[in-house]
């Protein structure tokens, strides 16, 4: 697991050779990155209707889709700049007309036009691109395409290591402003202590100060939980707001 950037750099998580390398390792398995679809889904209903057009972004040999599609999402184009693993996927996956898989770097997306998509869904590709060589220009190269090829409205779910300090500054950066929801949930297998929260609290936002970051004595109580960023594009002619003179906004209901 990819924890910090120290364990960051002993992999060059940002380089197709290394996930080729891997890929071809793996065959026929599959392994979903931090959180699988069941614990996701209650996100997924929330923000992302099934009818939705949606990109997964670094898709690898996760079940995600396929999961999502038996469950009824209909439209789920996956992308990943490993071509052993596009291969080995659109072989399992040839009978699932839901789901097409295209061998694509995420920082230049120009194969697909603006506004193509509902939502894109990233599990752990910012985290690889983060790890890369050239890691700011690759976030906002990856950030800059998934805001063009998301129509206005449209959801961008980050589901990440990365705590706000770490990841809303490159949000911000980004051609596109977004408004953003911020939940965090516990990694897989993690035992609650008796008394802490309660089952649904996950699913509320943890609000988030003016600066984008946790607020000022906020205690995790796993402390390597994943956090799950909903961002909402807004533009222009979406909010009728000229972009520039809109303050950061970081809630959403
Ligand atoms: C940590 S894995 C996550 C895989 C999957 N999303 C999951 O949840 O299990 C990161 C994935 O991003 C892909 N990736 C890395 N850099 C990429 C890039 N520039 N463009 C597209 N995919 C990339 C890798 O090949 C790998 O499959």
């Amino acid at each position: 697991m990819m924890r910090d950037a120290s364990q960051c750099n002993s992999y060059n998580y940002g380089d197709a050779l290394y996930w080729d390398e891997r890929y071809a390792e793996e065959g026929l398995s599959s392994f979903d990155w931090y959180q699988r679809y069941s614990a996701l889904r209650p996100f997924l209903l929330k923000f992302v209707p099934f009818s939705s057009k949606i990109l997964m972004v670094g898709c690898g040999n996760a079940a995600i889709s396929e999961d999502m599609v038996k469950d009824g999402y209909v439209e789920i184009m996956n992308i990943d700049i490993s071509s052993v693993v596009i291969e080995i996927m659109r072989r399992k996956c040839a009978h699932i007309p839901q789901l097409k898989y295209v061998l694509m770097d995420v920082r230049d997306m120009s194969f697909f036009q603006d506004g193509s998509f509902d939502c894109v869904i990233d599990k752990g590709t910012l985290d690889s691109l983060m790890c890369g060589t050239d890691a700011p220009l690759s976030a906002f190269q990856m950030l800059e395409e998934v805001s063009r090829i998301l129509k206005p409205g449209g959801i961008y779910m980050l589901i990440t290591y990365g705590d706000p300090s770490v990841r809303v500054p490159h949000l911000n950066k980004a051609g596109q402003r977004w408004k953003i929801a911020l939940y965090i949930i516990p990694r897989p297998g993690y035992k609650k202590r008796e008394g802490c929260s309660s089952p649904n609290s996950m699913m509320e936002p943890v609000p988030l100060t003016e600066k984008g970051l946790l607020p000022p004595g906020f205690v995790l109580e796993d402390p390597e939980s994943h956090y799950i960023y909903v961002c909402k594009k807004i533009s222009e002619s979406f909010e009728g707001i000229p972009n520039h003179v809109q303050p950061p906004t970081m809630t959403m209901q």
